[in-house]
């Protein structure tokens, strides 16, 4: 019997970011609508600790209002029309809460939630709170580049997943994560400082590899030939089609 060929998870990059207005519910509509296996976006906490999806710290870039997040409550921020300067039809987009994107995308689509700032470990309190309350520990993985907010989260909720985001030369990678000395799900490394040898020592040990952010279709191919476990990309319409054509 030929061996089922492994899974590798379509991780739509801040929702379907390549066409859509990134992080808002519309770029995460598109993402479902082409296929994705997974979600990946970034979080921040309001001034009235709800825990709030934007990249940036301010609003500056991808609304029509300025300021930082952590200086507005839900309500002032829920004025910003987050869709408009991607294109006119996204008009009237909003900054999406998590709860909202909790209750959008359904059960057993992974949801890769990045923490971009701990906020005197505030977000991590927040997010461990919000996720019980919503019930969806078994779809969630949260990754940072602070890993110590990481091993704050794994203290809170020792059952989440936790990714390691890294952009730098390892000497091993699946070392690093051993270094941490947590029970790491996956790393989550720039593409452009893995390997091949690499990315088998990690799946060896049993870590999920899901580089970011590839979507030159040439990297992916690469990228799928060295074994990853999931590629996060802006276009995962693009990734969806190539592992079709690959019978993946
Ligand atoms: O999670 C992968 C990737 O999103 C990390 O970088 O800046 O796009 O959030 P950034
Ligand atoms: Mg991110």
């Amino acid at each position: 019997m030929t061996p089922k060929p492994k899974q590798i998870l379509v991780i739509a990059h801040r929702g379907a970011k390549g066409e859509a207005p990134e992080n808002t519910l519309g770029a995460f509509r598109l993402g479902l609508a082409q296929g994705c296996d997974a979600i990946e976006l970034d979080v921040h906490l309001s001034k009235d600790g709800e825990v709030v999806v934007c990249h940036d710290f301010t609003l500056d870039r991808t609304t029509d209002k300025t300021g930082f997040i952590h200086d507005m409550t839900v309500a002032e921020l829920k004025r910003a029309d987050a869709g408009r300067w991607f294109h006119e039809s996204y008009e009237g987009e909003r900054i999406p809460l998590m709860e909202e994107v909790f209750d959008f995308v359904p059960p057993g689509i992974m949801i890769n939630i990045e923490m971009k700032h701990s906020y005197g470990r505030k977000l991590e309190q927040a997010l461990v709170e919000l996720i019980r309350r919503k019930d969806r520990l078994r779809d969630v993985v949260v990754s940072s580049f602070d890993h110590k907010s990481l091993l704050y989260l794994k203290l809170l909720e020792p059952e989440i997943r936790i990714g390691l985001l890294y952009d730098a030369n390892v000497v091993s990678h699946s070392g690093l994560a051993a270094l941490t000395g947590l029970p790491v799900y996956s790393l989550h490394p720039s593409y452009r400082r893995i390997d091949k040898e690499d990315v088998r020592d990690c799946v060896r040990q049993g870590l999920q590899v899901y580089p970011y952010t590839i979507n030159d279709e040439g990297q992916m191919r690469q990228a799928i030939d060295a074994g990853v476990s999931g590629i996060i990309t802006d276009f995962p319409g693009r990734l969806r089609q190539l592992l079709s054509g690959a019978g993946g």
